[in-house]
């Protein structure tokens, strides 16, 4: 089965026919919320909203190693987790969408992995591609299907948030190499590689990162929420297909 992690503006799926909700216990804690089962598409999903449904949990505070076992325990094969980002490079323009192909950390003080305690192993896992190219090739042929243009690649930096960045600090990340930055893509795709489950991101421009064109003085966070509202419906579309493409392979 496939699970659609949503991000901020995606606490749900419209045209998702629910057909059961289910709390989940895991080792780790509690999940951001239940579980909810239907089908869109005429295929099964599970979707989980990564704040929770009243969209209350600020990135930091996620229990992602709650959320991924959840989804695995359940029997998730596959993870597509829509993420919200600011754009750094002109490929990524507030209102567009990107399936980036790597990842920069910079979060701190999160739980980020499984392996850890007195009595795991220290396992060590390869993150070279840190997301499954099976999964964005999925994502790909359904933004096509959906006819709704993306960038098929793009580098992710994660920051600790909640606060936005400075605008010397997106320099820094463009110096780096980043292309778009948020708060919720890791630890997510580390923890997805030690579960071994498939994981890709469809990442949300809402707004030009700090500095950069519209934001050059100021991120106007009155309008993030209107491009938001724009642009899901069009990651609702890829989504559909997405789920689509996954029930039929
Ligand atoms: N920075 C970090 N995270 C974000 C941004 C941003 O500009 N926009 C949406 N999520």
């Amino acid at each position: 089965m496939l699970a659609i992690i949503g991000g901020s503006g995606l606490t749900q799926l419209a045209n998702l026919e629910i057909t059961s909700r289910q709390i989940v216990r895991t080792p780790y804690g509690e999940p951001s919320g239940p579980l909810t089962y239907g089908r869109l598409a005429g295929s099964e999903v599970v979707f989980l909203a990564r704040h929770g449904y009243g969209h209350t949990l600020a990135p930091h505070e996620i229990n992602y190693r709650a959320n991924l076992w959840a989804l695995q325990s359940k029997g998730v094969k596959r993870v597509v987790a829509v993420c919200t980002v600011g754009g750094i490079s002109i490929a990524h323009a507030a209102g567009s969408i990107a399936v980036p192909d790597q990842i920069i950390d910079y979060t701190w003080g999160r739980k980020s992995t499984f392996f850890e305690g007195a009595e795991q192993p220290v396992t060590h896992i390869d993150f070279t591609h840190p997301y499954d190219e099976g999964t964005r090739s999925l994502c790909l042929a359904a933004a096509k299907d959906a006819n709704v243009p993306v960038a098929a690649s793009g580098t992710y930096a994660a920051t600790q948030g909640p606060r936005l960045e400075t605008r010397a600090e997106i320099d820094r990340l463009e110096r780096d190499g980043a292309t778009m930055v948020g708060m919720t893509g890791m630890p997510e795709a580390a923890l997805a590689r030690e579960l071994g489950l498939p994981y890709a991101v469809l990442a949300v421009v809402v707004n030009s990162a700090a500095g950069r064109r519209e934001s050059k003085d100021a991120i106007q966070l009155d309008d993030i929420a209107k491009i938001i509202e724009e642009t899901m419906s069009k990651v609702r579309l890829i989504v559909a297909k997405v789920v689509d493409h996954h029930g039929r392979s």
